[in-house]
């Protein structure tokens, strides 16, 4: 079976290779076939070790990575009542469960949702771990569907593939949306329904940002603050501010300092910061990935309708995913560039 695999976790480089498939799908789990797939942060630097303590405990390899897929069941276990071969399923797994970098591979039910035939292969390839990551970071901020409309949302980090999922699902919840992103996304983020767009270069638009939530995508860099624009919220007094932080050092701690240590000091360090923000009136929040079937199908719902502006920036046959995730210096897409086992 074609696979691409890290075998070495000191250069994390991924290459194809030919592997036994793996054995009928065990009790709750499906088997699927790939259709797309695409790069997520989490996944060249897991190659590389990092957040091992925690998600690749035996330093196991060959390594599968892959967050997220579209891909056809192919099989299920026991358990799997609602689930048939031959639909097609939108994919998100966590690092610990199993990659989808594999023509086959099995996960547990609650990583998959079935689609219909108005969500395309090529936006379901990018969808699904990157789409649950903002709804979920939407949720901890306590906005919905119900309750958004009108509420003034910056989004920093708002070009990734995280915050352009998170800037559609809240234009389409009637949020007023700030995104910020470099001067060469600003189109990118004002096409998929920004209301104001703030290049991060530029210090005084920074300042001069005006909102009560923000959900922080931004990918940390060399002298990046841990909590860029936290400061903002403090400075206001209007009610229901949050500040929700997808980039938390929760894998680099344990990385650094092994489970029980990285996490004890990651949790100390959460509860500082929530309880200082909740003084000054700010719900703070720290988000994980957590798999979800059913917030997996609400996703599909809403990228299937034709209104949805496209998340895809990139389509490319699979033969080309080595060299993305092996170059991540290059500049990345916006959005989400996938890649397609039958990429005509
Ligand atoms: N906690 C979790 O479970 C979880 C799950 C998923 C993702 N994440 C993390 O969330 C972050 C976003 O993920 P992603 O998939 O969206 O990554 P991505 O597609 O690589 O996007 C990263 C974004 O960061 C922006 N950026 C870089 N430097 C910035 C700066 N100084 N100020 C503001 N924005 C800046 C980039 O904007 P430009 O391209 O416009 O420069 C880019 O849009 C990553 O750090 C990822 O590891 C965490």
């Amino acid at each position: 079976m074609k696979a691409f695999t890290i075998v070495d976790l000191n250069t994390g480089t991924l290459r194809p290779a030919d592997l036994p498939a793996p054995p009928a799908p065990g009790k709750n789990q499906v088997r699927l076939e790939l259709i797309g797939t695409s790069i997520n942060p989490i996944d060249p630097l897991v190659a590389k070790g990092y957040g091992a303590p925690l998600l690749n405990t035996k330093r196991q390899v060959p390594l599968i990575p892959g967050r997220d897929a579209v891909a056809r069941v192919a099989d299920v276990g026991k358990g799997v009542t609602d689930l048939r071969p031959g639909q097609r399923v939108l994919v998100a797994a966590s690092p610990r469960t199993g990659g989808t970098y594999a023509a086959v591979f099995n996960l547990p039910r609650k990583c998959v949702a079935p689609i219909d035939d108005s969500l395309s292969d090529a936006t379901a390839a990018g969808l699904g771990y990157a789409g649950l990551t903002a709804l979920q970071s939407l949720a901890a901020a306590g906005l919905s569907a119900d309750n958004a409309r009108g509420k003034q949302l910056c989004i920093n980090g708002a070009s990734g593939g995280v915050g352009s999922i998170a800037l559609v699902l809240a234009r389409r919840w009637g949020a007023q949306i700030t995104a910020v992103a470099s001067e060469r996304n600003q189109d990118w983020v004002r096409r998929l329904g920004a209301d104001q767009t703030v290049d991060y270069r530029d210090p005084a638009a920074m300042a001069a940002i005006d909102a009560d939530i923000i959900l922080n995508f931004a990918a940390p860099g060399d002298n990046h603050r841990q909590n860029p624009l936290l400061d903002l919220l403090r400075r206001r007094d209007t009610p229901g501010r949050a500040y929700v932080n997808t980039t938390n050092p929760v894998l680099s701690l344990a990385t650094e300092k092994g489970v029980v240590r990285g996490l004890a000091t990651s949790g100390g360090i959460y509860l500082k910061k929530r309880l200082a923000a909740h003084r000054a009136g700010i719900r703070y929040r720290w988000v994980l990935f957590q798999e979800n079937a059913e917030q997996l199908a609400y996703l599909a719902r809403v990228f299937a309708d034709p209104d949805t502006p496209t998340i895809v920036s990139g389509n490319q046959p699979l033969d080309a995913l080595p060299e993305a995730f092996n170059n991540p210096t290059g500049p990345p897409s916006p959005g989400k560039g996938v890649f397609m086992v039958d990429a005509r």
